[in-house]
């Protein structure tokens, strides 16, 4: 399904900040001297793209989709990720403080970064293992054979997202969504 294709084509780019963050975070902890602005940038790009589009389309259309379609909400793989998600956020935030007090690291501090950095590295990788092997094969069990329900589905999935995202395409097996252009 072209949806579950969108969704792990964006956990590829994301497994490939990770990996750039943990480039970032070995560089560190060998002392080798790294741009302290760099972690700021890491934090925005996570928040940004990981947080607020990857996993808004994940929580406020997929795991909706599925519960209407039988996917237990409260038990399994829909509790799992958005627990997940919650333990995400947390550690972006981590990371930004992190990248606040960027000016100059005391080795105290490049050992709560070089934690920190890899902390989250290792979550991502955890998280998309987790929803690889849990989530998406709900959405061809429960969704592959009823495009046609989900296609009328997403119509009403999409007038009741957040004002925040907007759908670009209202076809179903597409979750691309955007932010609404501020005025
Ligand atoms: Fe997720
Ligand atoms: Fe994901």
């Amino acid at each position: 399904m072209k949806a579950v294709e969108s969704l792990i084509g964006e956990h590829q780019l994301i497994a490939r900040l990770a990996d750039a963050l943990e480039l970032y975070a070995r560089q560190t902890k060998q002392g080798r001297p790294t741009d302290a602005t760099h972690l700021a940038l890491f934090a925005a790009a996570f928040s940004d793209f990981a947080e607020c589009i990857h996993h808004e389309k994940e929580e406020n259309i997929l795991l909706p989709m599925l519960s209407r379609h039988g996917v237990r909400w409260d038990d399994g793989a829909l509790p799992a990720v958005r627990r997940e998600h919650r333990q995400e956020t947390y550690l972006i935030d981590v990371l930004r403080q992190a990248g606040e007090r960027a000016a100059c690291w005391s080795n105290e501090d490049r050992r709560q970064i070089v934690a920190a950095a890899q902390a989250l590295v290792d979550f991502q990788r955890n998280h998309h293992a987790l929803e690889s092997r849990e989530l998406f094969p709900l959405v061809a069990a429960r969704l592959g054979a009823g495009v046609r329900i989900a296609k009328s589905a997403w119509r009403c999935e999409a007038s009741a997202m957040s004002d925040e995202v907007v759908p670009i395409d209202t076809h179903p097996d597409t979750l691309e969504t955007k932010r609404k252009e501020q005025p």
